[in-house]
This record gives structure tokens, sequence and C-alpha cells, in this order.
């Protein structure tokens, strides 16, 4: 069941019913020795909490610090309200748990987050695997705050925390013949009860344009509300792509590989005439099944709460849209 909560009434007695504390015991001393390494973690989270106290919003203070320096990126800030840490938390998608809202949260405890690599491969000079603790370090994580725009109609605001994907692609160098990046995340049927059903093909696998992976805006994301990320989000590493719809920031990501040709995705096997590659968010482009014109913010619903607007990619228009020039994004969808 969804648990609805304000912002002004968070607190972590309910915060802990829904991920016990315990489960993170161990990956708080693994972030305790990434943290001694990481020179001036402590200022850098009092710069979060203190941001976070300007904005009024309540940090759940119960998982790991990440450092978050600020946003350096244009158009990364927004100052809409936060959605709630509790609403970020308990209504996901991520089906290697279940199909409904609240089973990432309720099922995803025994999913192992530590130890982690991701593998960068494919079409590089340098292909890698590089341990979570070197993606950690690789460079500084800012903290930005994004809209995620999910396909079904709804939309959140949430503080990320990483650093653009452009930063790791950098290290392999990708080569000249590459034109995509295919992200492939973790299918472990030991610890993840949907992997092996028939909702999807495992592992969900997603994919980009090299561009649209070397924009800025595309987020390699560690944590947020200044917190390592909740396995129901992703953890320990997933993509946050805030300019096309929520389905394409894959969570959990190990492999990434560069490739010539345009990934076959986990909804372009399964349903492509209804999730296409590119999913930009376009409110001129209906999804077959529903109006894609406005969206319900999470935290705002009710009966008589207001539809917002939806945004052409997603609000970050500017920032993105000369990717596409010349491109008919009805078909390309
Ligand atoms: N990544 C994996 N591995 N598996 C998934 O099912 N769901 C996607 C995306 N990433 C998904 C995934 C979808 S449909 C959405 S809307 C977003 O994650 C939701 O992210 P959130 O739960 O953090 O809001």
């Amino acid at each position: 069941m969804l648990i609805r909560n304000t912002d002004r009434d968070w607190n972590h007695r309910l915060g802990s019913e829904i991920t016990p504390a315990a489960l993170y015991h161990g990956r708080r001393d693994w972030m305790r020795q990434v943290a001694a390494g990481a020179a001036g973690l402590g200022l850098a989270a009092w710069a979060a909490r203190d941001a976070r106290a300007q904005m009024g919003t309540a940090r759940p203070g119960k998982l790991s610090a990440l450092p978050a320096v600020g946003s350096k990126v244009a158009g990364a800030v927004t100052m809409e309200k936060l959605t709630s840490y509790q609403d970020a938390s308990t209504y996901n998608n991520f089906f290697e748990f279940g199909t409904d809202k609240a089973d990432p949260a309720r099922n995803s405890g025994r999913f192992q987050t530590s130890p982690w690599s991701v593998s960068v491969e494919g079409l590089v000079k340098q292909p890698r695997t590089f341990a979570l603790e070197d993606l950690l370090k690789l460079s500084a994580q800012e903290e930005r705050t994004y809209r995620l725009r999910c396909v079904e109609g709804w939309s959140m605001v949430i503080p990320w925390i990483g650093y653009s994907l452009a930063e790791l692609l950098k290290r392999v160098e990708p080569l000249g013949s590459a034109k995509f990046v295919e992200f492939v995340t973790a299918a472990d049927s030991k610890t993840m009860p949907f992997v092996g059903s028939g909702v999807l093909e495992w592992p969900y696998v997603e994919g980009l344009r090299l561009d649209e992976a070397m924009h800025p805006l595309t987020l390699l994301s560690f944590g947020m509300y200044g917190e390592i990320l909740p396995k129901q989000n992703g953890a320990p590493v997933r993509l946050v792509v805030p300019w096309k719809y929520g389905f394409k920031s894959s969570k959990s990501l190990v492999k990434i590989r560069l490739t010539e040709t345009e990934p076959r995705t986990a909804w372009v096997k399964s349903a492509p005439q209804e999730y296409g590659f590119y999913s930009n968010v376009n409110p001129q482009v209906d999804h077959p099944r529903w109006s894609q014109a406005s969206e319900r913010r999470i935290g705002e619903d009710g009966l008589f709460a207001k539809k917002r607007k939806t945004l052409m990619f997603n609000g970050y228009e500017a920032q993105v849209a000369q990717m596409y020039a010349g491109m008919d994004l009805k078909k390309f969808y």
C-alpha cells in the first residue's frame, strides 16, 4: 500500500518501517571507508543539509550521507517544491521487484548492493571495470534537482546526487565508430523476485544515443536527498535522464556498452508501438493508450488536485532540443 506523508510530518520511525535500518549497516560501514578517502566530506554534507534547510525540506537522516556541493550544470536547478522523500522512496517502478508501486520498497530487502562494479566496454579505447568505490571518487558529486516524468502520467522533483555520465565515458575514450550506449542492469533471480517472470525480458536494458549520453544533464547518480540511494530507487548506481520518460533512467547498473547500432531495449522488445527508443517527454505525442499532455505531481493528488501541463522535453528544452534538430519527433518517439 502506498504510504503517504508530507514533508512536515516526516518522521524517522515511519521511514525505518519501510526499510529497516539493520539492512543498511553493512553498507554504512562500507560507505564510511569510502568517505574516509573523500576530502571535505563533512563540510560538503553540512552544506547540502544547509541548502535543504533553506528549501524547507526535511532530511530523512537515515542512510549514509553522500557529499554534494551544489550544481554547476546550467538548467539543472529548479525552484519547484521537492517531492517528499517518503513518496520518492515508496512509489517506484522497478519491475525486478514487482509491478505494484509499493513492491520495490517492500521486496528489495535481500538485494545485495555491495560489493558492486560496473564494466564499461564495447567501442572504447580503454575498456575497464570500475569498482563502485572508484566510480564514487571519479568526479566531484553534485546535487541536482531534476524532474522525473513517468510515461504513466506522474512526475516527481528529486534532488539527485552524482555527476555527469560524460565524466565516466571520457575516461574510457569512445572510438569514432561508437554511436550509441547500452545500459545493462542487475538481474539476480535469487534476490530480485520478478527476474524470470514474464513481465519483461531480463536483464532490464536501456539505451541512449552517444550525444545524449554525453550531455551534461545525463547524470550517473549514487544518491538522493543527501544520502546514498535506497535500493528501490536503483542502488548503488543508476542513470537519471531528466528530459526523457522515466523508464530510460536505468537502475542498478552493471554494464555500459558503447555500440555502433541502436541497442534493443527491454521496452522496445516488449512493446515497440508504445515505448520508442527516444522517449523524449513530448506533450504533443500521445501514448497509444493515453494522452501525454498533462501530468499528476506525486504528493499533490487528491480528488480536486489540478493536473499540470507537461512541458516539452520535461522542461529542459533549452538545454537539449538542439540534439533533435531536423528529426520528426512523432516518428522517433
Ligand atoms: N531500471 C530497472 N533496472 N528496472 C526497472 O523496472 N523502471 C524504470 C526506471 N528504471 C526500471 C528501471 C521506470 S519505468 C521508471 S518510471 C523509473 O525507473 C522510476 O524511478 P524511481 O522509482 O526512482 O522514481
